[in-house]
């Protein structure tokens, strides 16, 4: 067991912040080996029952949950900053020919070391990660958090057509590799598989059914894809199925629309595509660094809560621009500020925190055992340093309430602000 003792920021279960001042964490085996929190609050109330554990002080630090990113690509950490005039000719001119390097296993290796380097300085201990189109970018991807056991989920990518030579499966071969990759890496210790057909129009309606049988015969794998993101990506998806109600509908068609089910953007919705998320339980990838980089479009958040289906924060790096939680959060919140004039609600740090940690979780049905600082859950922390910056420490420091804090950290904060990530206990 191991306490620590600092300021502390968690989320209670109806999704409200609740902040100690002066806050115990205690950490310890569950008797599985599996590091979890045992108890957390106000340091005064708890600490008579833990004197005997050893303590380490951190006077001025805050504990928080490590943040959860609901999708990003792995591959896609050399992509950063590429522009583009839009989702399709990105893809094409600069995305594709990166992934194509992923045939080579050592290149795999080399990408997936530095790119959970980068997630675990920027304080992401969970992600939903796609890998690329060849099985040795997911066997590198899970080798890598395996050393470090992280709790991880990733996919190798089905696209077998319209896509070029490199990137493109095989509508059998990809289904194979899918299955045998979810016998090999599913569940091995805090590992998860998702099946990730990359978007609609890069897969056969062959592929899409297989993919689709594989997500009913293990349905606690996850599914991850892309949906609604760009006019022409739409208009194309439709042409390609013109059977289908809409572009979100060609998944459920085919039986990729469930809890589990992870769908990045979900920007140009309707109301009864917002019906189905909700009906069938899949959720949305909020992507806001990526939707302005490419110029998307804007996350609808009053049509997400007015018809409720379930969202949670991504970085969608490459087509987003940063790895780091606060960036994103600050562009949700711009995001949210956009809808504001028809709603006249904005978006409160506490909820863009929320999205990005607790309810990213929830999302992906992992709720109570990553991104929030309960009892039972998994013991992946970070210990931020509001005073790693002279500005940050002015601005803090003058901080009124825990909204204030917590606007300061997002707008201001970066990767400087994660003083330390605690995984599994360690670090
Ligand atoms: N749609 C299909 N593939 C991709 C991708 O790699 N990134 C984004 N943002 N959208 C996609
Ligand atoms: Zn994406």
């Amino acid at each position: 067991m191991k306490a620590y003792r600092a300021a502390i920021l968690r989320f209670d279960a109806q999704h409200q912040a609740v902040f100690d001042k002066d806050g115990l964490l205690v950490v310890g085996s569950d008797g599985t080996g599996t590091e979890r929190i045992l108890a957390v609050g106000a340091y005064d109330s708890l600490i008579e029952n833990y004197v005997q554990v050893p303590l380490e002080h951190l006077p001025g630090r805050i504990i928080a949950p490590g943040f959860v990113d609901l999708h990003v690509h792995f591959p896609q950490i050399d992509v950063i900053g590429s522009p583009a005039s839009g989702l399709l000719p990105w893809l094409e001119n600069y995305t594709f020919p990166q992934e194509a390097r992923f045939a080579d296993a050592a290149h795999s290796a080399d990408a997936a070391q530095f790119f959970l380097t980068e997630l675990v300085r920027n304080g992401v201990t969970t992600a939903l990660t796609f890998a690329t189109s060849h099985p040795a970018s997911v066997e590198a991807f899970f080798t890598e958090a395996a050393r470090r056991r992280m709790r991880m989920i990733c996919g190798k990518v089905l696209q077998d057509r319209h896509s070029p030579d490199g990137v493109r499966d095989d509508t059998v071969q990809g289904l194979v590799d899918t299955e045998a990759l979810i016998q090999r890496w599913h569940g091995r210790g805090r590992l998860g598989y998702a099946i990730t057909p990359r978007f609609a129009p890069s897969c056969s309606e062959a592929q899409l059914r297989g993919a689709g049988e594989l997500a009913a015969r293990y349905p606690d794998v996850w599914i991850q894809s892309h949906v609604a993101e760009n006019k022409d990506e739409i208009a194309w998806a439709r042409s390609l199925f013109p059977q289908s109600r809409s572009y979100l509908s060609v998944y459920d068609d085919f039986g990729l629309l469930r809890a589990r089910a992870i769908y990045a953007h979900c920007i140009h919705f309707d109301d009864d595509d917002r019906a189905l998320m909700r009906d069938t339980g899949a959720a949305a990838a909020v992507s806001p660094t990526s939707n302005l980089f490419l110029g998307s479009g804007f996350f609808d958040y009053s049509g997400a809560d007015r018809v409720g289906f379930r969202y949670g924060l991504a970085s969608d790096v490459g087509g987003g621009t940063s790895l780091s939680p606060f960036h994103t959060m600050l562009a949700a919140y711009c995001v949210g500020r956009e809808g504001q004039t028809k709603t006249g609600l904005s978006l409160s740090p506490q909820q863009l925190w929320w999205q990005h940690t607790a309810g990213a979780a929830q999302a992906l049905g992992l709720g109570g055992v990553v991104g929030n600082l309960q009892p039972g859950c998994e013991a992946d922390f970070i210990v931020l340093d509001p005073r790693c910056t002279a500005l940050m420490a002015r601005r803090t420091g003058q901080a009124a309430s825990l909204e204030e804090l917590l606007f300061a950290m997002i707008v201001l904060g970066d990767d400087r602000l994660v003083a330390r990530t605690v995984i599994a206990g360690a670090g």
